[in-house]
């Protein structure tokens, strides 16, 4: 361990995204030393892929909303297999925290009152979403970035933890490499705090872009911590589709939420023909009610273009299927048609969506103010992930806490879009009050040095197999399998068919090869991302055959309907005695008396 740097704060934090950030943030604030790790340069996160808002009732737009009509949009929205315990924590925590955003410094959009403006978003009842353009979840990093600074934080850059430390039972510190070097480090912590976001490179087709392997699912599960609702995976309706080289990139939902409207390739709008019966009450059903909600009309319900986004992605899916798909594989987004109904169109689409109107322009030479965008699902987002006390954020591994996305619970089988950005800050600022209590109760431990030479010679193997598999080829067939056999659409015996093939890659991860030698190699990192990717794809397709039902993010073609019996409990994995994975159910607890009686109220 001696010929390794050690860095030693109280808490540490792997992953510097919003959930990161907003940790690292308050931990500091209650006067321990504090470490934030990021696997890539600071400010670039997955965050960023929150275009259009974060979810908070303040009420500034509609003053009908309030956290219990959040509260029970986002239990619906998830199909009630929530931890309903977060849902209530986020609803009511929400706005403050966009509040103390705005104090320091977000430059959110206005209405013409100069409060902070609220646009619509599938799932939620009223205008809920505060925003700016379509850029909020740059304005977001950006903002906690520099009042984070002023912190004392210490930040590392480039740095990938490959594994936790531990002290008997407990987490105490993190062993990572430095990309540009590959040199190890040791990190001493008395509480770790994991953000490291999602596991959107399992797959072919997703918005994450090359750091969202998993890592943080994966470290949790290898130090003996469960995850839970693995199954469920956000596959965004809208991502690109053309050209190739840019499919999955997101085109935000405010684009919907703008006025923006979905049709196949004989121009009917197609998400009028499957309204789910648990949105009949909210949903418009022609199009002169839909664009009047999208204006503001609070008599309006919403068009079917802002359903959840489970639903839209599935439509989209059997349109293609169809055969009444756009020539690229997907339907059509169009925001140009507005121009019928306002006469400065151009102007507002260009105000209201400035990144969605660069992003065409340059990627797809495409101008999104006359003509239609080709759009089709993205893997954006897993409401699975680490089993964690909703109050505490703590994981079921003492010192062990996780927050965002990495993190389980608030979004049940399916998350509102804009919850995310709003989650990060609830969950965040809680992750880092309460790692930094724990790092006041309990010293550094003792990391042995055995652990240490086992994590180096771990790390290693992949320069001992010359002439062994390509990494990069083994990340590409997973990435078709996953999306083939454990996509938006599943049966058992396709599922079954990818626990065989991931049991075949993981005999050729035993034989990878990193070609070159440990100065910033591409290959070598690639080679243990893999460990991750592969144990958060075997989750998800244990957890995903386990739910033999259909229920939000998880639509099985052999089980179509959802079932009562799944709707009481959670799915957990977690590594047993053996090394394998071991699923179980647990119950989900009672709902007390008076939030049943607001979601029988308002749901
Ligand atoms: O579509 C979007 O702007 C994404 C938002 C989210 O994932 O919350």
């Amino acid at each position: 361990m001696a010929e390794y740097p050690i860095f030693e704060h109280d808490v540490l934090v792997i992953g510097a995204g919003g959930a990161g950030l907003r940790a690292a943030i308050e931990a500091s604030a209650a006067g321990v030393s504090v470490g934030l790790v990021c696997k890539s340069l600071l400010g670039k996160a997955h965050t960023v892929m929150a275009e259009g808002g974060m979810a908070a009732a303040i009420g500034n737009v509609d003053d009908r909303d309030n956290w219990k009509v959040h509260f029970t949009d986002t239990m619906r929205g998830g199909q009630y297999v929530n931890n309903w315990r977060m849902a209530e924590l986020h609803a009511k925590e929400a706005p403050d925290r966009v509040r103390e955003l705005e104090a320091w410094g977000a430059v959110f959009d206005r209405t013409k009152d100069g409060k902070i403006l609220q646009r619509n978003f599938g799932g939620h009842k009223y205008p809920r979403l505060a925003h700016v353009g379509d850029r909020t979840g740059l304005e977001m990093i950006r903002t906690l970035q520099d009042h984070g600074i002023h912190q004392g934080i210490e930040v590392y850059m480039e740095v990938t933890v490959v594994s936790l430390l531990k002290d008997g039972d407990r987490v105490v510190g993190a062993f990572a490499y430095e990309r540009e070097h590959g040199r190890f480090r040791i990190f001493r912590a008395k509480a770790v705090i994991l953000a490291t976001g999602g596991i959107g490179r399992a797959y072919k087709i997703t918005s994450n872009s090359w750091e969202g392997t998993g890592d943080g699912h994966s470290l949790a599960y290898d130090s003996g911590a469960e995850l839970i609702d693995m199954e469920f995976i956000q596959f965004h309706p809208t991502g690109m589709v053309y050209p190739p080289s840019v499919r999955g990139i997101l085109v935000t939902e405010g684009v919907r939420g703008e006025g923006g409207i979905l049709k196949n390739s004989e121009g009917k709008r197609f998400m009028f023909d499957d309204i789910p019966d648990l949105y009949k009450d909210q949903t418009a059903d022609n199009p002169e009610e839909g664009w009047k909600y999208t204006q503001g009309d609070k008599n309006a319900r919403r068009p079917p273009e802002l359903l959840t986004r489970d639903h839209v992605a599935r439509c989209i899916v059997r349109e293609v299927k169809a055969g009444r798909g756009s020539p690229n594989g997907g339907v059509y987004l169009d925001i140009a048609w507005i121009k019928e109904k306002l006469s400065n169109a151009e102007e507002h689409i260009k105000k209201k969506l400035p990144s969605m109107y660069h992003q065409f322009k340059q990627l797809a030479d495409l101008d999104i103010t006359k003509e239609p965008m080709e759009v089709g699902p993205t893997t954006h987002y897993i409401m699975g992930g680490i089993r964690v006390d909703a109050d505490t954020q703590a994981s079921t591994v003492p010192g062990l806490f996780a927050a965002g996305e990495c993190a389980a619970g608030i979004n049940g089988a399916n998350r509102l879009g804009g919850n995310s950005l709003s989650d990060l800050l609830v969950f965040g600022k809680r992750a880092g009050e309460f790692a930094a209590k724990f790092a006041k109760e309990n010293d550094h431990g003792t990391i042995d040095d055995s652990q240490v030479s086992e994590k180096v010679k771990w790390s290693l193997q992949p320069f001992n197999n010359p002439g062994g598999e390509n990494p990069f080829k083994i990340q590409e067939d997973l990435q078709e399998m996953m999306q083939d056999l454990v996509g938006i659409v599943r049966t058992e015996r396709e599922m079954k068919q990818a626990l065989e093939g991931l049991t075949k890659l993981r005999t050729r991860l035993a034989n990878v090869s990193a070609t070159g030698n440990i100065d910033f190699n591409p290959s070598w990192h690639t080679a243990l991302d893999l460990h991750n990717l592969l144990n958060v794809s075997e989750a998800v397709t244990l957890a995903a055959i386990e739910r033999k039902e259909s229920r939000g993010g998880q639509f099985r073609d052999d089980f179509p309907l959802k079932v009562e019996e799944f709707g009481k409990v959670n799915f957990s994995v977690k590594k047993g005695d053996k090394g394998e994975m071991e699923i179980k159910s647990i119950p989900i607890p009672e709902m007390p008396a008076e939030l049943k009686q607001i979601i029988e109220e308002l749901g």
